[in-house]
């Protein structure tokens, strides 16, 4: 069923552009896990309208004052990141992975939830909530085991505990940047879903793949600095009805043209 935003016309198109590339990459943001329970950053309802990323996401405030960050930043987000699942679009992409037409995600998001929905090759751009690091002595354990009876948490070796995720201020891994540019600079087609693409060097891929010559396709409610500059077309809608209406399509042309 296609959802009532989105052009037909633009469903199946994409659904071409993405059956006849050999190489598609699918870049997400926050927007992508919506439809989980997960707020975005910005726009309506966004984190950074609640709190202020400089004081709270930033790594001198986490080295400053871990106490507050923890308690203001990082215990709600472990609250919103346990309770949340795959929604259609994480299934989505998994399945077209599954189907020999996904290479990789490259996510910005920090909530597990592509992996969880069965996507294999997945470089978490920014990181991963599903791990601690002790900041002393470095040894790292599974968000999930860590009790928060005090806060900030700590190592057996009284360290104080963060999460693996990548704060303002803090280098992305460099083997996922040069990974991510290398996977964008050769890919034919990349998917870009629920991302505002203003955050470096993430936003910088769509760039790369566009100017190697790939189909840029975003999915996302909202036009973004992509959109008309970057981006061949916008599937205008949320991910989860957007990808649920792009596998049928495909699926069902699959089934019509196997032999
Ligand atoms: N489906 C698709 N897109 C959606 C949906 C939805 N249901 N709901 C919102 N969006 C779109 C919004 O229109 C917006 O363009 O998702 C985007 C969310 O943008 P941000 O909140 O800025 O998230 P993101 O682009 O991932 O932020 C990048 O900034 O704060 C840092 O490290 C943080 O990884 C994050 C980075």
């Amino acid at each position: 069923m296609t959802p009532p935003t989105v052009d037909t016309a633009l469903l199946q198109r994409a659904a071409a552009d993405i059956a006849r590339s050999r190489r598609t990459l699918a870049l997400t943001g926050a927007g992508i896990s919506v439809e989980s329970g997960i707020p975005p950053f910005r726009g309506k309802g966004g984190l950074w309208e609640k709190i202020d990323p400089m004081k709270y996401a930033h790594i001198d405030a986490l080295v400053k004052d871990p106490e507050t960050v923890w308690r203001v930043l990082i215990k709600d987000m472990k609250e919103v990141l346990d309770r949340a699942r795959p929604n259609d679009a994480h299934r989505g992409l998994a399945r077209l992975e599954e189907m020999g037409l996904l290479q990789t995600v490259i996510t910005q998001n920090i909530d597990g939830l592509h992996q969880a929905a069965g996507s294999r090759d997945v470089i978490e751009f920014h990181g991963s909530f599903a791990r601690q690091r002790c900041m002393d002595c470095g040894r790292k354990m599974a968000t999930a085991d860590v009790e928060l009876h005090e806060l900030p948490p700590r190592c057996r070796c009284g360290g104080v505990l963060r999460p693996e995720a990548i704060f303002f201020g803090e280098l992305i891994p460099p083997e996922h940047l040069l990974r991510s540019q290398q996977l964008a600079a050769a890919c034919d087609t990349m998917l870009v879903i629920g991302t505002s693409a203003v955050v470096q060097p993430f936003a910088s891929l769509p760039v790369i793949a566009r100017g190697a010559g790939a189909t840029v396709i975003e999915i996302n409610p909202e036009k973004t600095p992509l959109t008309g500059e970057i981006s061949d077309y916008l599937l205008a809608g949320k991910a989860g009805q957007v990808m649920r209406a792009l596998v049928d399509i495909i699926e069902k042309e699959l089934r019509e043209t196997r032999p």
